[in-house]
């Protein structure tokens, strides 16, 4: 039976001695997905990607392609190309023979070799370089010789890890466009490790969070960063303000937390139970500042603050608040346009905090 998903890793475990990479992980990728494995140093993403390859074998649990067990298909028949982080060119090849390599080992004949070579150049916008050496190119470049060469295999599924953290800055940006792009328009599955939030976020269909092993959060972008299932995954997307407390209420699809006397309302997090420990999550740019004269202090998840420090950042001004105990930041957009110096709240000053429950989420774990 032919399967619904290009790649399954079905409770898989990998042990290096006593520690383990990879600790009971299952995950699901559909074909011509972009999904990423995002997690910080050493959470188990690039021994995924090597499982994945078949460099690596499972300590335990099953990988599948296509539906079909990994250990079944000889690698030649994988379809499963790699770009590591180094671009691990031939130095003494130019770039035209850096791509060639694989398929001349396979035996490709000559005429079809020269035609698929032009065509991934093409691809990955290199054609006038055929004939340099990569010393002669610069990082961006050899990283698109090094996707060229795994691009000529035609791939089903293309695995990065890293692809672009050597590159800097503005290089990196126009590469992750230029990425989504050939992925796209090649209908090829990218899986693609980064521990750059960002770079996930903007580039992936689907994103895992991973975290020592696990696979904590499978997810959109927008599922991940507004319902992040625990608190590593609340705070290693983006940032986000935890107010620790006690669940006194659940109703629905809403928990009410009691937080240094204050009840304050989120959308209820996975495993929250009444009378539990728990933290309210709530992102700086989901907060409200107003003026204490303006504000109806009985209104939900409304209370008296203090403005501890203000810093007027452009598109927005950053600010710390003492909230019973508890330092807050919040980012309030500047969608004014003023000269006036005094325009805002100024260190010292109280204040009107408010969110909705549903820009807060309670979450136990
Ligand atoms: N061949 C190996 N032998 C022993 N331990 C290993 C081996 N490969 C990986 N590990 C360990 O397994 C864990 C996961 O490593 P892995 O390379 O998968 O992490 P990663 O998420 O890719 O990290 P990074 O972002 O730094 O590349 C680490 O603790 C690492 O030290
Ligand atoms: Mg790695």
């Amino acid at each position: 039976m032919k399967s619904d998903f290009a790649i399954e890793l079905v409770d898989v475990v990998k042990r290096f001695g006593t520690v383990a990479a990879v600790d009971h992980v299952s995950m699901q990728i559909r074909p011509r997905e972009f999904f990423a494995l995002l997690g910080p140093s050493g959470c188990g993403k690039t021994t995924c990607l090597r499982m994945i390859a078949g460099f690596e074998q499972p300590s335990s649990g099953q990988l599948l392609l296509q539906g079909k067990p990994l250990g079944d298909i000889p690698a030649f028949k994988r379809n499963v190309n790699t770009v590591f982080q180094s671009y691990a060119l031939f130095p003494h090849m130019t770039v035209a023979q850096n791509v060639a390599f694989g398929l001349e080992m396979k035996g490709v004949g000559r005429d079809e070799i020269r035609r698929r070579v032009a065509d991934a150049l093409d691809l990955v916008r290199l054609p006038q370089m055929a004939d340099r050496y990569p010393k002669q190119m610069s990082g961006g470049q050899q990283q698109r010789v090094a996707l060229a060469r795994a691009l000529v295999n035609k791939p089903e599924v293309l695995l990065l890890d890293e692809p672009l953290g050597a590159l800097d800055y503005k290089l990196r940006k126009e590469m992750q466009i230029e990425l989504k792009q050939m992925q796209q328009q090649l209908g090829i599955t990218f899986i693609f490790v980064t521990h750059d939030q960002e770079e996930a976020l903007t580039m992936s269909d689907r994103i895992c969070v991973m975290s020592t092993g696990h696979a904590l959060q499978v997810g959109t972008p927008l599922e991940i960063y507004e319902r992040p299932n625990c608190k590593f995954v609340a705070d290693f997307i983006g940032e986000t303000n935890f107010l620790p407390g006690v669940v006194t209420e659940i109703s629905g699809e809403y928990a009410t937390v009691n937080v240094a006397d204050m009840s304050l309302v989120g959308r209820l997090g996975e495993g929250v139970t009444l009378g539990a420990s728990a933290w309210l999550s709530v992102r700086p740019e989901k907060m409200q500042l107003v003026d204490e004269a303006r504000a109806n202090p009985s209104a939900l998840n409304t209370n008296s603050v203090t403005i501890d420090s203000v810093a007027y950042v452009g598109s927005d001004t950053r600010v710390v608040v003492h909230l019973g105990g508890q330092r807050l930041d919040v980012w309030d957009e500047n969608n004014i346009s003023t000269l006036d110096p005094n325009f805002y709240f100024r260190a010292g000053e109280r204040a009107s905090l408010s969110f909705p429950a549903d820009n807060a989420l309670v979450l136990v774990k």
